[in-house]
């Protein structure tokens, strides 16, 4: 495996924006990858996982470690009575695999089309939309572990997923390069419409509509947010949501309810608007960052130097041009001091920060 240096790593992320890594590697099988983590040993210096570069943001400095661009490829698949077990490579990209298995009419996925990166990136965090996760159809996961230089089988249990989270962003972070991922997809299953935007487009249609004219609708309503990658759009030079949406108890949803009940009186206002949530856990609701960053007085399209928000959904950090990390970290805590001295909630980041502190 070639082992480059001083690669400029903004080309290989969404936001576009990073200085260089010292070291670089592509590994493109399980022994490359056992190479990259031993180089990064005997050189003494920390090893970053590349995959599909859609959830991070590179310092503008760069990372003084090295750097494993994870390229395997290949899909292996068996049936399992009604249902088919695709094994596929983490460097395989995300939204390719999602419309080959939709066009054959494998359930499961479809909610998840258009979602840029790779495969291997799905379990760490857990990735999500329209009402569907990763965590519901993913039954394996192969990971080389770092310390061992052994490859581990992970079953759906053992990754211990969460909204967002499982053991590989968590618990274990670092300790684990997913190598190979296994999805567990019903032949001829019924759509996923539990999320209202995409009921909404279907409202009107009797039957069920095919998992491919789902797929089509969900990447509709993606490109509409700006969150679909596509060729010249401003709005999509971003790492999606920026921040994750808030998980507080009844109880913090009830005191935040009363201190901007209060503020409103204050000010003079008639009632505070209501602050949406969802149930989430028992005793949990799950709050929606976008409303508490418009309501602390961020609107669409907000510009900080060549940082900004998304002109089309208030949750995405955008770089407008050249921005750099720095501008894009500037905006960031910006919004973090606003939402919290207004709600009271500290916003977490749903990137990751590659910096070489
Ligand atoms: N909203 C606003 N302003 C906006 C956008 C949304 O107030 O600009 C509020 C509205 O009330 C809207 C609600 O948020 O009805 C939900 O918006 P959306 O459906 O866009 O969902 P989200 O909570 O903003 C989450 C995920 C996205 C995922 C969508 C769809 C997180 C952090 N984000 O966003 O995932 O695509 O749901 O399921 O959970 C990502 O993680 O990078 C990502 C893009």
């Amino acid at each position: 495996m070639e082992i480059r240096e001083n690669i400029t790593l903004a080309p290989y992320t969404t936001f576009c924006v990073g200085g260089p890594a010292r070291w670089f590697m592509e590994a493109a099988s399980e022994a490359d990858l056992t190479e990259a983590v031993s180089f990064a040993r005997a050189k003494n210096v920390p090893l970053f996982v590349l995959g599909g570069g859609s959830n991070l943001l590179v310092a503008d400095k760069g990372f003084p470690g090295a750097v494993v661009h994870v390229v395997n490829r290949g899909i292996r698949e068996e049936m399992d009575g009604e249902h088919g077990i695709f094994t596929v490579a983490a460097g395989e990209d995300w939204d390719r695999f999602v419309s080959t298995v939709v066009a054959r009419d494998f359930a499961g996925i479809e909610c998840m089309a258009g979602i840029p990166g790779t495969v291997g990136g799905t379990p760490v965090q857990n990735v999500g939309a329209y009402g569907q996760e990763v965590a519901s159809t993913i039954v394996a996961v192969r990971a080389l572990d770092r310390a061992s230089l052994r490859m581990v089988d992970f079953s759906a249990a053992n990754c211990q997923f969460g909204y967002r989270r499982s053991i590989f962003n968590s618990t274990a972070r670092d300790r684990y390069i997913v190598t190979e991922v296994g999805y567990r997809l019903r032949l001829h299953g019924a759509p996923h419409l539990a999320y209202k935007d995409l009921a909404e487009a279907f409202a009107d249609k009797p039957a069920t509509p095919k998992l491919t004219q789902v797929r089509k609708t969900v990447r509709s309503i993606r490109r509409k947010k700006g969150m679909l990658l596509v060729k010249g759009d401003k709005d999509c030079r971003s790492a999606g949501s920026f921040f994750k949406n808030p998980v507080v108890s009844e109880s913090q949803l009830a005191d935040i309810s009363a201190r901007v009940s209060k503020e409103a009186n204050l000010a003079g206002q008639a009632e505070a608007a209501p602050i949406p949530h969802f149930a989430a856990e028992p005793g949990t609701v799950k709050l929606l960052a976008g409303w508490l960053i418009e309501h602390a007085g961020f609107p669409k399209g907000f510009a900080l130097g060549a940082a900004g928000i998304s002109s089309r959904h208030t949750l995405a950090l955008v770089n407008r041009g050249e921005a750099t990390a720095d501008e894009i970290l500037a905006l960031r805590d910006q919004i973090r001091k606003r939402v919290l001295a207004q709600f009271g909630i500290c916003l977490e980041q749903e990137p990751v920060y590659l910096s070489g502190s």
